[in-house]
């Protein structure tokens, strides 16, 4: 179904609800939602803000290449190989009706590889709590863990935009305490936006959080912060209630200006008439295909979560494979002898060593004749 056009009466849209009569049950079975098995354009700019420092990539040794060109000692040419992705370049990318880009990076590594590979905006996810510091849920994580893991992803990023995911607890007791936060991704870390869950219940926060200059992406649907409130991981807006509340949410998130809105667990043709309502770009996760974007973790699609992935779940490499296969050959090497070879070892120059056998030689003969 062809989307992003925005259906000028809400009334059409309850109509249509009324019309859809199903009843889905997804489970959710990756280490995401491990725990709970019951069901479940802009503007071309060659260096992004980074708390004031540009990262500053080198050419040579061990470090990366730059994918800038990188000038003469002291003045530096960068030709950015795309542009930077911008709240507009999302938003224009709504109304051209293309589709949007979105994956999770948590270090400066896959960051860089990323946004090499051309995703338009890298979000860094609470979910960091569980794919990469061994949490069952994204409840534990702190907003210091998550300041060290977005600076890290900012270093690496050039052209996508970065946003940091507000971690639970970091705007649930007092919007003041709230807009604080979100300064800090931006102030501290570098972030470009920040992600906050819920619907309605946040228009005052989002409203703030707009007031003080930091974009804010909606996260509506299966919001893992409300884990125990939800009763389990489980896909929302199956019933007409629930979908009348997941509509009131994109709306009222969408008036509030957010520049998208991540829809997560709800069924197809839920996102299909919510991504038809609001004029901001809604970002896809398990909501089926007429999402304005898709957004996955990007340790479920590599296979570094350990578990069955979620129904929604597409894996396009085994990193798992191939570290272990890497890991396996090391310790093998190791144990026969066959790693390190000389051609891997430094040696000295040649004046050296005959200075140094020479020496050797010396004391040797020295020993011998006491
Ligand atoms: O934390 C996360 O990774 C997320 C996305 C997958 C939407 O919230």
């Amino acid at each position: 179904m062809p989307h992003g056009i925005r259906d000028p009466t809400k009334a059409l849209a309850k109509a249509t609800l009324r019309d859809y009569n199903i009843f889905v049950c997804i489970s959710f079975h990756d280490r995401r939602y491990r725990g709970f098995p019951n069901c479940t354009g802009g503007k071309m700019s060659v260096i992004p803000s980074n708390g004031g420092q540009p990262p500053n990539f080198q050419t040579t040794g061990a470090r990366p290449t730059s994918q800038f060109s990188q000038g003469q000692a002291g003045a530096s040419h960068l030709t950015a190989v795309r542009p930077k992705v911008t709240t507009s370049t999302i938003q224009e990318k709504k109304q051209r009706r293309e589709a949007i880009t979105c994956l999770t990076a948590y270090d400066y590594a896959t960051a860089r590889l990323v946004d090499q590979a051309g995703i338009d905006m890298i979000l860094v996810g609470d979910s960091l709590a569980q794919v990469v510091l061994g949490y069952d849920n994204t409840l534990p994580v702190t907003m210091e863990e998550m300041l060290h893991h977005t600076r890290a992803v900012r270093r690496a990023v050039r052209s996508a935009m970065v946003i940091a995911d507000m971690p639970f607890g970091a705007y649930h007791e007092d919007e003041k305490e709230g807009v604080h936060n979100a300064v800090r991704f931006v102030k501290e870390a570098g972030a470009e936006a920040v992600k906050l869950e819920g619907g309605a219940q946040r228009v005052g926060l989002v409203r703030r959080v707009l007031d003080a200059e930091v974009p804010v992406m909606g996260h509506i649907g299966l919001t893992p912060q409300s884990l125990h409130k939800m009763g389990g991981y489980k896909v929302q807006g199956k019933d007409f209630s629930g979908i009348e509340r997941l509509m009131k949410d994109a709306v009222a998130l969408d008036k509030a200006g957010v520049f998208s809105i991540v829809l997560e667990g709800v069924p197809r043709e839920v996102a299909e008439m919510i991504t038809r309502e609001v004029s901001a770009p809604t970002i896809g996760i398990g909501a089926g295909p007429d999402c304005d974007g898709q957004v996955l973790v990007f340790h479920d699609i590599v296979n570094l979560t350990f578990g069955e992935p979620a129904k929604f779940v597409r894996r396009y490499g085994d990193a798992a494979a191939l570290i272990t296969s890497a890991v396996q050959h090391f310790k093998a090497d190791v144990e026969s002898g066959g790693y390190p070879s000389d051609a891997e070892s430094y040696h000295l120059a040649k004046e050296t060593r005959v200075e140094l056998e020479a020496i050797l030689r010396r004391k040797e003969m020295k020993a011998y004749s006491r």
